[in-house]
């Protein structure tokens, strides 16, 4: 079969550019460690009383590093009695927190502004992320899934002192 001269070359361009494509594919994973969110647990939304969420808080376990065990509903996020709704967070600069979120319903978000946590918050699903909060400021918890009728109430704090 006769390939023309030019033809042969934009092959293989292409060939060349879906290597280098799989290669970096390759790096992120084995490199960087960047792989696609998947639940860190499961729960049953209708059962959460027998779970880790029956009683949402945010507590220090030691040094700097907080656990915050947070269950959205329509339409707050219950961070526990402490907290208070909609939720306050309060933990000194320099804090480790660990996220762990989950929905009592239906689909919900969970983003905190300027930092790099943006999860989805799926019933039956626990949403895994930890965050370190450097500078004192107040950033707000927001729900970015559209939830309904309270979707534009659902937020909460973090204070960063
Ligand atoms: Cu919850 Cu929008």
């Amino acid at each position: 079969m006769h390939i023309d001269r030019y033809e042969r070359y934009w092959l293989m361009a292409v060939v060349a550019t879906l290597g280098a494509f799989f290669a970096a594919l390759v790096a992120t994973l084995v490199v960087f460690g960047v792989s696609l969110p998947s639940p860190a647990g499961r729960v049953n939304p209708q059962n959460l009383a027998a779970s880790e969420f029956a009683e949402p808080s945010v507590r220090n376990i030691g040094g700097n590093r907080y656990e915050a065990h947070i269950v959205a509903k329509m339409w707050q996020f219950d961070a526990g009695p402490e907290a208070g709704s909609p939720p306050t967070i309060r933990v000194p600069a320099g804090s480790e927190v660990t996220f762990y979120v989950t929905s009592k319903d239906i689909l919900h978000g969970f983003q905190i502004q300027f930092h790099t946590v943006n999860m989805e918050v799926v019933p039956g699903q626990v949403s895994q992320a930890t965050v370190k909060f450097g500078r004192p400021g107040v950033y707000e918890i927001v729900c970015n899934q559209y939830c309904g009728a309270g979707h534009a109430v659902m937020y909460g704090q973090v204070i960063v002192q």
